[in-house]
């Protein structure tokens, strides 16, 4: 049973016997992400004061303009996970390839992999403006003792085994499922601590809330365009409102609060669209559909989708089930 104000500590204790295989393994994964996301937040939160903001004058594998805090939090979580030798292998949407990690003494013991997106909005960062970082986990596939192999990453989202997301708002907050639901934690950073504010969340059915770039309105497809179309009409609680951070953690985090939908579709510049399959779309697949919410590429369920490169894009559409299903009905008319 989840208690309200209940620590993030106590919390996983207390459901560590729920997870089936259960060692410990998981909740020290847990555990050293929470530490990560608190050392991330510090430095978020000087953002400003300290020279963190900016880029660093580097572009990463995806062609993005890298900023100091994308490498900040991306090596504060590949050191504090590595170091503890709690996963086996870390894939980032900051680094070309997979990291192995071997233990002290030469193996690789650890049987769960890591997938992150180390900073999610980081073009938000220079203006104060929320951002976040995503992770998502999964049980490797190769043998236990032998290093990791790519397709240890390249498993369907439904295989995963936790996946969450930290968002560093007006407080931070850390939101994870392990498929049982979906807890959010706000950290007290008097103490450290992060509390049990959100147990059971849940994506209201229906919302009023539609979340897309409609700066790309021209270059979408005709059924994206039709469904904006949709949600602008004057007819029943329609037109809705539109509500566009440009950071996936904040916008589906306000959405799965509120009720709405979030859209990055494919346009004609970006034929997959922008986000990032197992860096973003999966790990908020996973945790919209332990809320209630539906998350699909248009056609097919996010999470059922066969990941066929790392840094592999896709058409996201996530939200409340009901937006969800009425978007994917405009779009399958008009192909
Ligand atoms: P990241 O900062 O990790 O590269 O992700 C940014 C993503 C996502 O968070 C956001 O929803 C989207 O890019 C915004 O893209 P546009 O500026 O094209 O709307
Ligand atoms: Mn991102
Ligand atoms: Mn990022």
């Amino acid at each position: 049973m989840a208690t309200k104000n209940q620590s993030l500590g106590e919390f996983i204790i207390e459901h560590q016997a729920a997870f089936p295989y259960s060692s410990g393994e998981l909740s020290r994964l847990i555990n050293s992400i929470r530490l990560a996301a608190k050392m991330v937040n510090h430095e978020v939160n000087k953002a400003g004061l300290v020279d963190i903001t900016g880029s660093i004058g580097e572009i990463n594998t995806q062609g993005e303009d890298q900023q100091k805090l994308d490498v900040f939090a991306n090596d504060t979580f590949i050191r504090t996970l590595t170091n503890r030798q709690i996963v086996c292998g870390i894939a980032s949407e900051e680094n070309d390839d997979f990291i192995t990690i071997e233990g002290n003494d030469g193996n690789h013991a650890s049987k769960y992999v890591v997938l992150m997106d180390p900073l999610d909005g980081s073009s938000n960062i220079d203006v104060n403006v929320s951002v976040g970082t995503i992770f998502s986990i999964y049980r490797r596939v190769t043998p236990p003792g032998t290093p990791v192999q790519l397709e240890d990453f390249l498993q369907p989202g439904n295989q995963q085994v936790a996946a969450g997301y930290i968002i560093y708002g007006t407080s931070t907050m850390l939101v994870y499922t392990t498929g049982h639901g979906v807890n959010g934690f706000t950290l007290n950073p008097a103490l450290g601590t992060y509390y049990l504010s959100h147990p059971n969340m849940q994506f209201p059915e229906d919302g009023r809330i539609y979340s897309v770039n409609e700066g790309n309105y021209v270059h979408f497809p005709q059924g994206i365009k039709d469904y904006i179309k949709y949600c602008q009409k004057e007819e029943g609680d329609r037109p809705y409102t539109s509500r566009y951070i440009g950071s996936l953690v904040s916008d589906i985090h306000r959405n799965m609060i509120k009720g709405g939908i979030y859209m990055y579709p494919k346009s004609s510049k970006a034929s997959n669209g922008k986000l990032r399959l197992l860096y973003e779309c999966n790990p908020m697949a996973f945790i919209a559909e332990q809320a209630g919410g539906k998350a699909s590429d248009g056609h097919t369920r996010i999470l059922d989708l066969k990941p066929e490169e790392l840094h592999q894009r896709v058409p996201f559409i996530c939200g409340s089930k009901n937006m969800v299903e009425k978007a994917e009905q405009f779009i399958q008319r008009i192909p």
